[in-house]
């Protein structure tokens, strides 16, 4: 036998380069896969076995086998080499090393193609409930915010430009829904992940007797995939996993960017905990945000791998293509950035402070409470435009005054439209304007407690 790689039959004549050895590995990093596939063998042999493929004693002692092996990998004793290419090849050769031929039966009727797709799917569906829990950890973070920060009034911003006054509690909460969307999509998108593609061996099926339904159910999949040429192909799932976490690294950069914003001496709204903040070697009073300028920088490697991944899957023909191998760096890669991102966010929402004095001392500027002025005309009986435009005029006097509306004087009010009066300051100023908004999911107090309520039921 020639050396190198166990997938070179005997058709092969030479050995295979060197080069092409070091450049075809995928074993530098779909090592991470090891555990996924040592349980799919497992599964795979156990099958085999109840369908006469294996006498029970061979899968005895594949089984044992299989489980030293996953031990010496867990303390680092395996040696990984080019030559053998993939974990795949890898958890194989150190089998048949161990029983001799009992080993070389472990691979009837399956490919690499259905392995490799099959152990990711396992992979991603541990690693999706793992995302998931950081999430609700996440939400958590924000709701105790809602508690500790529920005096707090907040400008709104729309363009970045002062709009409406709403609860500090209306931020958290909004941040909670965002992260419930993102927490959704990966429980849908496990629902696509949770398929079992083993049994559909290179790209048609196998002639050989094989229990497809047993398979997947010892690996817990909810279904059995029911095209072989499509399985062998399949990375939709993997797409939609890197879509979901860019999704999720968008919305941390969001974030991210509003308390650095926030953070600023010209906006004051927030402290950093310091532990998670970094110095200047120069400027002596600086304390950065480098933590969320990392999260807003790395989801561009997310949304990056994402990128990678549409583009490799794009145009390739059925089935399988080695192009494939290439789908896993950018996917364990947005994994751990996503993961990382959140690990730190979570302690940073927790522990930021609000700088209330400063809040509040600028509250009055910016006219928050115009829209709620302009609202309580419509009440009156004034049309919609006509309210917009006279509220235009009366902060156009403010502005030129360098004063509240509250400020202005009877005969201001009244040089604008003859039925305003000082009755008008009965609805100014922030604090009435919050409790003043009515509808459904809005700043109002009572809306938000609502929420809160709703969502402590439905996170604790
Ligand atoms: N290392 C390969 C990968 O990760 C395994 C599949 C190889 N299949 C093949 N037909 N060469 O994609």
């Amino acid at each position: 036998m020639l050396s190198g790689s166990p997938s070179r039959s005997g058709v092969f004549q030479a050995a295979s380069d060197k080069r092409l050895e070091a450049f075809g590995e995928s074993i530098s990093f779909d090592h991470r896969l090891y555990r996924q596939d040592v349980r799919g063998s497992i599964a795979h042999a156990r099958m085999l076995s109840k369908q006469g493929m294996l006498t029970s004693d061979e899968f005895e002692q594949i089984e044992a086998a299989l489980r030293v092996i996953e031990s010496e990998i867990e303390q680092g004793k395996m040696p990984f080499r080019h030559e053998l290419e993939d974990i795949h090849m890898h958890i194989e050769s150190a089998l048949i090393e161990r029983l001799g031929d009992v080993g070389r039966k472990l691979h009837t009727a399956r490919s690499r193609n259905d392995q490799v797709n099959t152990d990711l799917r396992l992979w991603i569906r541990d690693e999706l409930d793992h995302m998931d829990q950081l999430l609700k950890s996440l939400q958590l973070a924000f709701l105790s915010r809602c508690e500790r920060d529920a005096d707090v009034v907040l400008p709104a911003y729309t363009h970045l430009q002062r709009a409406q006054p709403v609860l500090a509690a209306h931020y958290w909460l909004a941040y909670i829904e965002k992260y419930q969307r993102d927490r959704e999509r990966l429980a849908d998108c496990r629902r696509r992940v949770n398929v079992c593609g083993l049994g559909s061996a290179a790209c048609a099926g196998t002639t050989l007797p094989i229990d497809r339904d047993m398979t997947a159910s010892e690996l817990g999949f909810e279904r059995v995939a029911a095209n072989s040429l499509d399985v062998s192909s399949d990375r939709d799932f993997v797409l939609e996993t890197a879509f979901v976490l860019a999704m999720i690294a968008e919305h941390l950069s969001g974030w991210a960017e509003e308390w650095i914003l926030w953070s600023t001496v010209e906006y004051s709204f927030i402290r950093l905990p310091q532990k998670f903040c970094t110095g200047s070697s120069i400027m002596p009073h600086k304390v950065n945000p480098d933590t969320l300028e990392l999260t807003r920088g790395k989801s561009a490697r997310v949304l990056g791998n994402l990128n990678t991944l549409l583009v490799l899957v794009k145009g390739l023909p059925l089935a399988y293509n080695r192009d494939l191998q290439e789908d896993k760096p950018p996917l364990f890669d947005s994994f751990d950035t996503v993961q990382a991102c959140l690990e730190l966010a979570i302690p940073i929402v927790a522990e930021s402070e609000l700088q209330i004095e400063s809040i509040n001392s600028r509250l009055d500027q910016g006219f928050l409470d115009a829209t709620t002025l302009m609202e309580h005309l419509i009440q009156q009986g004034i049309p919609q435009r006509t309210a917009h435009h006279l509220v235009g005029q009366l902060v156009g006097l403010a502005q030129k005054g360098c004063v509240r509306l509250a400020d202005l004087s009877e005969e201001q009010l009244k040089s604008t439209h003859a039925s305003l009066n000082l009755s008008l300051r009965d609805v100014l100023g922030v604090e009435k304007a919050v409790k003043a908004y009515q509808s459904y999911g809005s700043s109002n107090p009572d809306q938000v407690r609502m929420q809160m309520n709703r969502w402590r039921q439905q996170l604790q």
